[in-house]
């Protein structure tokens, strides 16, 4: 396999490449790897390949005329592959690369400075690929990834293809756990049921293993995975596992009225009754009803009852969640171990001095503590009075579409966060 490199900085490809199982390919034949400047292709005496970008702003951008000029001498007269590496390209991942691994040349477009004139990719590449949501100082780095990740699946470059299969990525997940000489180090031994020899079941924990890693540390992998026959007894999904730790709050003191004064709002039927679905359809774990005032406590206990007893076997399991309390603190209170308190608003300027979370961020914050209840608040009337309500430790980001009205009803607001939290992707 043929990679060619087109960069101005020449002299940081090769040295990378020249050891381990990629250099050894290179000096075997299997690979060729090679490099094209595009200042061999300027006419100036300064070699120029930049210039000032239209419309103004910070930098310089590479030019159209020596790098088209350098990637067509690069392709040569047979088939190549036209990569542009930018971090605006697509991501890279081992799906992709496995795929460029099947073309016979690659060559590889590294842009500097700003970037590379739009029109170098209108006319000249087949695809942009970016190695990650961050910024290189130069193409050269990526170009370098891109080289390695593809060269281990070209035949013969690897030692022992079977490790390829087996590895991160290989079947849509992380891999398990490595573990070598010596047997314990530092208090911690290596898990005994790698040194029994038993092959059957070293396979089922490694797989185990690999679910149970991508599931807690790559929820964007995770739901995208497509469960094998055997994998049903296997860890459930991170968000199933986190919603059947979740309560939600409705709270109804101390919230804010339209005049900006602290008041109690009043319960609502609709409020309790479908509050209730909700929580139910995700699979969460119950549903208070806060409000200091006795008999409206008693009031949605009544309410929930009637549902119970009216409502078919279905709605009485959602009602039967429901539980009046006092304040935010006496439903802390009632869970064991002590839950995350997480508030919700739909002002940015509520809960200011908080740790902000998406839904995904905050899935994965609870991922890291096994077992910790989540209590999510809901705030009535004009939103909770956050500066009465020392309870929270972060903060939903506000729900936002793609106007400037703003007012959910706080029903509306609840589905749609358990949505983006717990709902299903695929
Ligand atoms: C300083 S960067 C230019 C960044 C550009 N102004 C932007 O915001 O997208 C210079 C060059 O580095 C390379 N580069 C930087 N980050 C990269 C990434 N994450 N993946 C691939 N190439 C990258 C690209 O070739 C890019 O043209």
């Amino acid at each position: 396999m043929r990679f060619t490199v087109v960069t101005i900085l020449p002299e940081l490809i090769a040295p990378a490449l020249a050891a381990g199982v990629v250099g050894r390919a290179i000096t075997g034949g299997l690979l060729t790897l090679a490099t094209v400047n595009p200042r061999d292709f300027t006419s100036d005496r300064h070699r120029t390949v930049d210039d000032t970008p239209y419309g103004g702003g910070p930098g310089m951008v590479m030019k159209c005329e020596p790098l088209v000029a350098a990637i067509e001498h690069a392709c040569g007269d047979a088939p190549a592959r036209r990569i542009l590496l930018t971090p605006g390209g697509a991501p890279l991942d081992q799906a992709r690369v496995r795929a460029l691994a099947q073309h016979e040349h690659l060559v590889l477009v590294c842009g500097r400075f700003e970037g590379v004139d739009e029109r170098v990719s209108e006319t000249s590449i087949d695809e942009e690929i970016s190695i990650g949501d961050f910024v290189l100082s130069g193409g050269e780095v990526a170009a370098v990834a891109l080289i390695d990740a593809v060269s281990r699946l070209v035949p013969g470059v690897l030692g022992e293809p079977a490790s390829v299969e087996d590895e991160s990525f290989g079947a849509g997940l992380l891999e398990y756990p490595q573990y070598t000489r010596p047997l314990e180090f530092r208090g911690r031994a290596v898990p005994e049921i790698l040194t029994q020899g038993n092959h059957g079941a070293i396979a089922k924990w490694r797989r185990r293993e690999s679910l149970r890693r991508t599931a807690r540390r790559r929820p964007d992998l995770w739901t995208r995975h497509v469960p094998a026959p055997g994998d049903a007894k296997l860890p459930t999904a991170p968000e199933l596992d986190v919603a059947s730790r979740t309560h939600v709050a409705l709270v109804h003191h101390p919230v804010f009225d339209r005049n900006n004064q602290v008041v109690t709002s009043a319960l609502t039927n609709f409020d309790v009754h479908d509050i209730a679905r909700s929580a139910q359809t995700y699979g969460l774990a119950g549903y208070f009803v806060v409000t200091p005032v006795a008999a409206q406590r008693d009031k949605a206990e009544h309410i929930a009852r009637l549902w119970q007893e009216e409502g078919g076997e279905h709605r009485a399991q959602a009602l039967a969640q429901v539980r009046a309390v006092a304040s935010v603190a006496d439903a802390v209170a009632a869970l064991d171990p002590k839950p995350l308190v997480v508030a919700t608003t739909a002002s940015e300027e509520r809960f200011a001095n908080l740790p902000r979370d998406t839904p995904a961020s905050l899935v994965a914050h609870l991922q890291d503590q096994p077992g910790r209840p989540l209590l999510i608040l809901f705030g009535t009337g004009w939103g909770m009075a956050d500066h009465l309500i020392p309870e929270p430790e972060r903060v939903l980001l506000p729900i936002r579409a793609h106007t400037s009205w703003n007012h959910l009803s706080v029903r509306s607001a609840v589905a749609i966060l358990l949505d983006r939290l717990f709902g299903r992707r695929t």
